[in-house]
């Protein structure tokens, strides 16, 4: 068993005037991760502290946090690889609503703005819209988000502007934008051009690092700044 020490951003706006760090002790698993040691603290421990987690796999994006000072998903993050001092807190430029919990709805506003979904008003035919490997290919990347808003709170322009539609939300843009079935391109690219979207980014790479999925988020933001100088999709 490893020893680990967390030390946890606590706050509970209903009681708490300002942050404060709660600190535990605990043994953990070789095989730990962050979330096992903060379900640890939650059922052992101090039943009130709050985070959102949902399938422990890497895969719903509900965990999402700064682990040692980085944004990263707590049921990827090894605790021996982590430990044996973890240090964790709630994502940056969000509204903290309670402990690890931040209010996510200017994050899914910024999604929303985008518009992701496909839009195409013409008949398939009898059969799905066909598409090629190479077409499908140019969006492959950006299909992986799952919308855990790492990238976006690690970004220093979303933290001093958080009018800024934020890399994750042009990782949506783009997944459309780049799809040959889609006809609302150029709507998009107008709200890209907007002076909320594509070109608040200054090239932080934070969100590459911050990416669980692995996803080349700056490359996906070039090639939309690419489209909306051109005005159309390359
Ligand atoms: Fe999360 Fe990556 Fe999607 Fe950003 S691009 S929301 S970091 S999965
Ligand atoms: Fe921000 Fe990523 Fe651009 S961190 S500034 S969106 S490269
Ligand atoms: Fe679903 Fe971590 S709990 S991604």
């Amino acid at each position: 068993m490893l020893k680990i020490h967390l030390k946890i951003q606590r706050f509970n706006p209903e009681k708490d005037s300002k942050p404060w760090w709660g600190e535990y002790d605990l043994e953990a698993e070789e095989t730990d991760r962050v979330l096992e040691a903060l379900h640890n603290v939650k059922w052992y421990q101090d039943g009130t502290l709050a985070l959102r987690r949902s399938c422990a796999h890497g895969i719903c994006g509900s965990d999402a946090m700064r682990i040692n000072g980085r944004n990263a998903l707590a049921c990827k993050v090894l605790v021996k690889e982590a430990g044996p001092k973890i240090t964790v807190q709630p994502m940056l430029g969000l509204t903290v609503i309670k402990d690890l919990i931040v209010d996510m709805e200017p994050f899914f506003e910024s999604y929303r703005k985008v518009m992701p979904y496909l839009v195409n008003d013409e008949d398939p035919g009898e059969r799905e819209r066909l598409q090629s490997p190479e077409e499908r290919a140019r969006f492959e990347d950006t299909t992986k988000c799952i919308l855990c808003a790492a990238c976006t709170t690690s970004c220093p322009s979303f933290w001093a502007t958080s009018d800024y539609v934020g890399p994750a939300a042009i990782v949506q843009a783009h997944r459309f934008i780049y799809d040959s079935r889609d006809k609302a391109g150029a709507e998009r690219l107008e709200i890209m051009a907007d002076k909320t979207g594509v070109w608040r980014c200054r090239t932080a790479f934070n969100c590459v690092e911050a990416c669980p999925r692995g996803i080349e988020v700056t490359r996906a933001i070039n090639e939309v700044k690419l489209a909306v100088t051109m005005g159309r999709v390359p």
